[in-house]
């Protein structure tokens, strides 16, 4: 079969060996160059299960622990039962993961998983290590790279995928394919404030909602905890705090425990939402505390955090360094079975464009590297095979069943609901989902944001170029997050409705869009 991979992250990278592997004919297309994606600023790692008193079942359970009981089980047992095969053939691949002195791989702890299960590689260099070395894979084969090109449609012909259109500059091109592979990663650049690369901005997401694929769960976008809070975002890994490290208040008083007995190893959603409220209170933002673990573990076990700590002035080794959440990944996406098909025939997707429903209302870390490698494989060994509809069906509506540089404000967006709409730049539906679409949300802002982002809608013209696309594309992902945001009137998991009580669980909602509907 002719096959075309769209993105060259690990699911990406991943689809395409196996594809080539298994006798495939596959173009590998990304929008910018090889390894320019997410998974190559990865710095958590791999989670696997290794040690001796540690199952396959017990990473299951803190998996549909932290997606808040969302989780589809079948899918999370093809994840922890498929993870270790995965991480080995990375390491056939060349990854170096960390070793402790008897050469045994070096496993280390994150929020909300109940061992020490995660791989890293250059201690919080894990993403590089695996892209570069996938890449290098890809460079010894056939495989036909085709970088600089962003991808603008999906060819449908008979009601099946049969290729992509692509943007190469200013020049458009057809891409025919017997099966495509969608690999294009979240859509962070939604939000003003992001650990994700320019580049995500929801392509695969938004060309396959327009060719009518069942997309869902958008509204549970995780916010990851601590990003340091002075310059550009940048990730401070969890696995800082899984070694140790604190979150200060003011007074220097670890305040994750008033909402979580679990502390600053509560899952994501719950520490993000701790440390908003907490940076609210005292006007500034919080402290991340890593003093006790000595600059000479900090910079051996850290060096890239310990790197760019330093060269925006902390010594972390001697101060608490000021942390704030940032939108970080994205649950909710085009819906797949257990081998990526989606409910277009001839359309895969993988990675975390793809929602499996491993990851529920809520990712555990270190789940996604992993989920991108299992399903990258799973989605080549399917091509070719007998369609099936995705599961679990979407479309049968039950109701909910129960009730420094830049501090961000959460405050749902009440400051600035009273403006007029404003006109369209990027920026400004950045700014306008960080308020009213972001950590915390409640129904008056999540309106306002849907009316202002369908006027926006309306007045777009026709994308020719490559920014245009991408707006195109935020602008329809933006109101289909914000439409399924308003839908879940409940909180469960990262989606938190300050004006709503918490959810015991949820049928998942299928995205929607008035603007596909009226264009
Ligand atoms: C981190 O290192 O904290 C990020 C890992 C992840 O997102 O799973």
């Amino acid at each position: 079969m002719n096959v075309v991979v769209v993105g060259s992250g690990i699911a990406g990278l991943t689809a395409a060996l196996h594809a080539h592997e298994a006798g495939h004919a596959v173009t590998l297309v990304t929008k910018g160059t090889l390894g320019e994606g997410s998974t190559g600023l990865a710095q958590g790692g791999v989670a696997g299960v290794y040690g001796a008193d540690d199952s396959a079942q017990q990473h299951a359970a803190d998996t549909i622990d932290a997606g808040a009981g969302l989780s589809d089980a079948a899918a999370v047992g093809v994840l922890v039962a498929e993870g270790a095969e995965r991480i080995a053939e990375l390491v056939a691949h060349g990854v170096g993961f960390d070793r402790t002195p008897d050469g045994t791989l070096q496993l280390g702890r994150e929020a909300a998983h109940r061992h020490a299960r995660i791989v890293h590689a250059g201690g919080d260099a894990t993403g590089a290590a695996i892209s570069t070395a996938l890449i290098a894979a890809v460079r010894r084969t056939a495989i036909t790279v085709v970088e600089h090109a962003l991808l603008t449609e999906l060819i449908i012909d008979e009601a099946a995928v049969r290729g992509i259109r692509l943007l190469r500059g200013d020049d458009a091109a057809d891409l025919p394919a017997d099966a495509v592979i969608l690999a294009t990663g979240g859509a962070g650049r939604l939000y003003a404030h992001t650990t994700n690369p320019t580049g995500a901005t929801g392509d695969g997401i938004a060309v396959a909602l327009r060719a009518g694929a069942v997309v869902a769960d958008l509204e549970f976008v995780q916010f990851h905890p601590t990003i340091l809070a002075s310059g550009p975002a940048f990730l401070i890994s969890e696995a800082v705090r899984g070694e140790g490290a604190t979150l200060l208040d003011d007074t220097g008083r670890r305040f994750t425990f008033d909402t979580h007995p679990d502390g600053e190893l509560a899952p994501r959603d719950v520490v993000s939402r701790a440390i908003a409220r907490q940076a609210a209170a005292q006007g500034r933002p919080v402290r991340l505390d890593a003093r006790m673990l000595g600059a000479e573990t900090l910079a051996g076990r850290f060096p890239t955090i310990d790197q760019v700590t330093r060269k925006r002035g902390y010594d972390w080794s001697r101060e608490p360094i000021p942390v704030t959440p940032a939108a970080h990944y994205l649950m909710g996406g085009i819906v797949t079975d257990l081998d990526g098909r989606t409910s277009l025939p001839g359309l895969f997707a993988v990675g975390e464009v793809a929602r499996t429903g491993v990851h529920g209302a809520n990712r555990l870390a270190s789940n996604s590297l992993l989920e991108g490698a299992v399903f990258g494989a799973r989605a080549a060994a399917a091509l070719g095979t007998e369609i099936i509809l995705p599961r679990p069906p979407l479309d049968g509506r039950e109701p909910e069943r129960s009730a420094p540089s830049h501090p961000p404000v959460f405050d749902g967006g009440a400051q600035r609901r009273d403006e007029a709409h404003p006109a369209f730049s990027r920026a400004t539906l950045q700014q306008l989902m960080w308020d009213e679409v972001g950590l915390l949300r409640s129904h008056d802002g999540l309106a306002h944001a849907l009316g202002t982002v369908r006027g926006w809608a309306a007045s777009l013209p026709t994308p020719t170029t490559a920014e245009e696309h991408e707006d195109a594309n935020l602008v329809l992902l933006a109101e289909a997050t914000a439409s399924a945001a308003l839908e879940r009137t409940a909180s469960v998991g990262a989606h938190y409705r300050i004006d709503a009580g918490a959810s015991a669980g949820a049928t998942p909602i299928r995205a929607r869009s008035s603007i596909l509907e009226t264009v």
